[in-house]
């Protein structure tokens, strides 16, 4: 992590107003690919990590029994409620909590993350993909800021002072090693891709199906 989790709470305290406005296509198609995705079944919990104002958990909540979104920054998580409250939608909850300890100890059946776990380092991303194996989700969906080729800092997406994005290799290492088993990998850009992860005896058993 190249910034403490305090330092990026504040960042994204300051940005929490105007950050839906501030973001680019490659991110739209990110956040839609993760939703789309995600797909939850209607009575389907649905876990998001780095929710940040609620892209990914409003997108889901109309199709999921349930949502909960955590956040580190409190004034995301004020704009991510506030959208849920002006939606009328009353199936999501929003609170405190990490990656590493996501404050939440409840059924899980989808893990959904978009453009947050960047923000921790390669060690972290593995404790980070280790815990939410952990809930035994049918499947987590990662939408982040990933390289498939050679890292290019002068293009956007990253800022090599704040984030510590992944090699897409590093990430299916990961989720290997946690259990999962990658069955799609889509790209959106050199440098942002969305990976999806199912728990190892899911996927096979739909290929017993
Ligand atoms: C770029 S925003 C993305 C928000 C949202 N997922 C989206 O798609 O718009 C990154 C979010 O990750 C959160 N974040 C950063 N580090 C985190 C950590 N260690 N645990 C949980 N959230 C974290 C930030 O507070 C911020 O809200």
């Amino acid at each position: 992590m190249k910034k403490s989790r305090e330092d990026h709470a504040a960042r994204f305290d300051d940005k929490a107003g105007e950050y839906d406005e501030s973001q680019s296509d490659e991110y739209r198609a990110c956040a839609n690919a993760v939703v789309e995705y995600a797909a939850p079944e209607a009575d389907d919990v649905v876990l998001d990590l780095g929710t940040g104002t609620g892209a990914i958990a409003l997108g889901v909540a109309p199709d999921a029994a349930r949502v909960v979104g955590r956040d580190i920054s409190e004034g995301m998580l004020e704009e991510a409620a506030r959208k849920a409250n002006k939606r009328g939608l009353e199936n999501l909850t929003f609170g405190s909590g990490t990656f590493r300890e996501p404050n939440y100890d409840g059924p899980v059946d989808t893990v959904t993350s978009n453009f947050a776990l960047h923000h921790l380092s390669d060690a972290e991303k593995r404790e980070a993909i280790a815990v939410i194996a952990g809930f035994e989700p049918r499947k987590f969906i990662l939408g982040d800021v990933m390289f498939f080729g050679e890292p290019n800092p002068d293009v956007p997406f990253y800022s090599p002072d704040v984030d510590d994005p992944a090699t897409v290799g590093l990430l299916a290492d990961a989720f290997t090693d946690a259990g999962f088993s990658l069955t799609a990998v889509e790209r959106v850009h050199d440098q942002v891709g969305v990976l999806v992860a199912e728990r190892s005896h899911t996927a096979a058993q739909r290929g017993a199906e």
